[in-house]
């Protein structure tokens, strides 16, 4: 192990992480993506799962209790995080749960795989770079044929700006000071330059951004973020390059809105489309549009890339289970002709005259937040108009569909594989915290 590397180990053992459960790179999360792109992947329930960078396993322990049947394995180069996730795991009596104290960069794990779904959340911008070529190894030679991992990792063009806010407090900073000495001390930094910051300046409004997203942020997160002295971001299409030498191929974004010219310039956004000549290149025009700073990445083997389809239609929508919250605005569906908008005030809303669309959301916002499948939300529509007096459209599946390929386009519907009901345990895992 390098000194770099026994360095990282010593900060996340004096100052652990404190994780938690992530909704975005759970594999049913995953699961759902790679289906919606072409790429059909292996069963949740009974799926092989690593978690490289697992800190205490606080992202993984749920699941495994939610997924009994699951095979879960994380590994950690703190051996304090994984002495605290051993502790829960076995206070919890979860028997499918492995997690191993180790580098990832020298760590063989070929005993345990392959797995069916490898996640790597918060590590690959943060490590010297023979450990992001580890972490890529690890996926390229552990990940099952038909698996899929989840890289996520800062980007340029959205992390130059915030360079320079890390560049002024990693300049103060007292690195061998202690941890809650460190985070107090850039507290009092980022106060200092918000009072100095001219009004209306760049700076003013670096601090701005900050402080309006850095509300929630614990010390450990200011420590290993702000604070960290290794952080190396990169070009969209520089990771994706880096893909290609490790035989791995960029599927999707974890966050599938993300990837759509219309939630960024909607005036633009068919100018855009037409100038680019790949998703790829698409998606790197969007980072500078959107001065974006982390993705949320998945990969799949390169032996897959014939299967990717980026043209999100209704053929991918049978097999899928869709949860959204849409309530009318007005606070009740009028069924005659008039328009009427669906969403939180304040929130994203749509603005919609169709008695089908109607029905849709009404049935969607009275299931939340369990899913109802695509064959049940059809029939549930269809019976919603005819009790309210109306003759369903011939067309109405065709309205369902295009409702729903408008609500995932914009992030405003959540979709699984398997459905989410409601289930006695009130306090077991729902669709959004597991
Ligand atoms: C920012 S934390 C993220 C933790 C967790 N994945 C999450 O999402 O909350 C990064 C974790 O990566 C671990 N890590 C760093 N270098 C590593 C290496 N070479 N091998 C294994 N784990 C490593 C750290 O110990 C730390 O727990």
């Amino acid at each position: 192990m390098n000194s770099a590397t026994q360095r990282r180990r010593a900060d996340y053992d004096e100052a652990p992480y404190g994780s938690s459960v992530r909704p975005v790179p759970s594999p049913d999360h995953l699961a759902a993506v790679a289906h919606l792109f072409g790429v059909d992947p292996p069963a949740v329930d009974t799926a092989r799962i690593l978690e490289i960078g697992c800190a205490s396993g606080a992202n993984l322990l749920p699941f495994a209790s939610a997924y009994p049947e699951a095979t879960v394995v994380g590994i950690d180069l703190s051996g304090v995080q994984i002495a605290a996730g051993r502790h829960t795991a076995a206070a919890k009596g979860l028997r499918n749960v492995t997690l191993l104290h180790g580098d990832i960069a020298e760590f063989d794990l070929n005993p345990f795989g392959p797995f069916d779904f490898i996640v790597c959340h918060g590590v690959y911008s943060w490590v010297p770079d023979h450990v992001r070529e580890a972490v890529l190894d690890t996926i390229r030679t552990a990940l099952a044929p038909r698996g899929v991992a989840y890289v996520s990792y800062d980007v340029y063009p959205g992390w130059k700006t915030k360079e320079v806010l890390r560049d002024f407090l990693t300049r103060f900073d007292h690195p061998g000071g202690k941890p809650a000495e460190r985070a107090r001390r850039a507290r009092t930094l980022i106060d200092f330059l918000g009072d100095v910051a001219p009004a209306g300046s760049e700076l003013e409004r670096l601090v701005l951004t900050y402080l309006s997203t850095s509300g929630q942020i614990g010390d450990n997160y200011l420590l290993h973020e702000e604070l960290e002295r290794l952080i190396s971001p990169c070009y969209f299409v520089d990771f994706v390059e880096r893909l290609d030498a490790h035989e791995l191929v960029y599927l999707a974004d974890a966050r599938p809105d993300t990837m759509y010219a219309a939630n960024y310039a909607e005036e633009a956004a068919q100018r855009l489309i037409e100038e680019c000549e790949s998703q790829l290149e698409l998606e790197q025009r969007l980072d500078f549009v959107g001065n974006r700073a982390f993705r949320q990445s998945l990969v799949v083997p390169a032996c897959r890339a014939g299967q990717i389809r980026y043209d999100v239609g209704p053929a991918r929508f049978p097999l899928l289970h869709f949860a959204s919250r849409l309530p009318a605005a007005d606070g009740f569906t009028r069924f005659d002709h008039s328009s009427q908008y669906y969403g939180e005030p304040g929130t994203r809303q749509i603005y919609t005259n169709d008695h089908g669309v109607k029905a849709a959301l009404d049935v969607l916002t009275a299931c939340w937040p369990h899913t109802v499948s695509w064959h049940r939300l059809t029939r549930a529509v269809r019976e919603r108009l005819t009790g309210a007096g109306l003759e369903p459209p011939a067309d109405l599946q065709t309205r369902i569909d295009m409702l729903l390929q408008m609500l995932i386009v914009r992030g405003l519907v959540c979709y699984r594989l398997d459905p989410v009901a409601p289930i006695d345990d009130p306090t077991a895992p729902s669709m959004f915290t597991r």
